[in-house]
């Protein structure tokens, strides 16, 4: 038994789905027999964590988004000496930002859809229409318009022609300085979870959402979306995008567990969205049920996280 500290809440855009996540994870902790202390984090992560030093052995960050997924607390954990769960403090912040991730990503050979990176200051000192423009004659339409480092689908949207676009860009803005447009991909999306030392290759899951659009909506609503593990492709494919997801995995130098996400084409094409260093943690979400056609219960998904638990800055080198 262990005294286990779960992060949860936080004060980004995903605050309500994390503090959903966060008491599954809780409850999972409690049945291992560990001992559990909540942590609802506000607006004063500082304190919060100081305040937790010498008191639990271990952190499990079940935080998504800015100020939480992105390497800030994680840094923080590392300063305090408080071992935590998951990827350290530069694989969450690589991988918080969707267009630095693609960069690395492209470097691996792993497909990306083809994108344009357009900025607030951009669009301030040559006006929307232009840069609007500008985008629309090097991706074409559809595309799909998302601020750089937001998750849960907050602040996307698809864009069909350039009345459409420049909306998109307008209502991204809100969210981020930063918006990645993609090509846009007709097809299939497909998800991968990646679970503890090693790290596993959960099946490949198929997300089918009611909207074509996997949005906010139909991520965190009952029915909304179908779920289909292992995805209904062939097992050259599934063992691909099970070695792409590996890849990208430890090419950001991601730990303890990931969820990486695709788009498959018509054609058969592939492309490498993102890479998720806290995925959703509800019994319903991606990588618990994925683990569970594995043959894994969510409680056992939570102790092979646990078990990953650490310091990732090595102390004895240079310090
Ligand atoms: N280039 C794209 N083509 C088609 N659909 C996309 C594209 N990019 C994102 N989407 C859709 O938007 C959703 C959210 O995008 P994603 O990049 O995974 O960001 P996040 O999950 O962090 O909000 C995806 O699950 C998918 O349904
Ligand atoms: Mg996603």
């Amino acid at each position: 038994m262990s005294r286990v500290a779960v992060l949860k809440g936080g004060i980004s855009s995903e605050r309500e789905v994390s503090l959903l996540s966060g008491a599954a994870v809780s409850k999972a902790l409690t049945e291992l027999g560990h001992e559990v202390l909540d942590v609802d984090m506000g607006p004063e992560v500082v304190e919060q964590l100081a305040g937790l030093r010498g008191r639990v052995d271990a952190a499990f960050i079940v935080l998504h988004g800015r100020l939480g997924e992105d390497g800030t607390v994680q840094g923080l954990l590392e300063l305090l000496g408080i071992p935590y769960t998951g990827s350290g403090v530069m694989a969450s912040a690589v991988a918080m930002d969707k267009l630095m991730t693609k960069r690395i990503l492209e470097a691996e050979s792993i497909p990306v859809a083809e994108d344009v990176a357009v900025s607030a200051a951009e669009i301030a000192g040559s006006g929307l229409a232009k840069v609007a423009s500008g985008v629309a004659l090097d991706l074409g339409f559809p595309c799909m318009v998302k601020p750089n480092c937001e998750g849960s689908t907050v602040g996307a949207s698809k864009a069909s022609n350039i009345e459409e676009l420049e909306k998109a860009v307008v209502e991204g803005l809100e969210y981020d300085d930063l918006l990645l447009i993609e090509r846009y991909i007709e097809g299939r999306e497909m998800t991968v979870g990646l679970l503890g030392e090693g790290p596993l290759v959960l099946p490949v899951l198929e997300v089918v959402a009611s909207k074509g659009l996997y949005d906010y909506e139909c991520k965190y609503t009952k029915g909304m979306t179908e779920y289909i593990v292992p995805a209904a492709i062939d097992d050259r494919l599934a063992g691909e995008l099970g070695r792409l997801s590996l890849r990208a995995h430890h090419a950001l130098g991601c730990e303890g567990f990931s969820r990486v996400d695709f788009m498959l084409d018509e054609a058969g094409g592939y492309y490498c969205l993102e890479v998720n260093t806290i995925p959703g943690m509800t019994e319903l979400s991606l990588i618990p049920k994925a683990a569970a056609a594995a043959g894994y219960s969510f409680t056992q998904v939570v102790e092979m996280i646990l078990a990953t638990a650490s310091l990732k800055i090595d102390r004895g080198k240079g310090c």
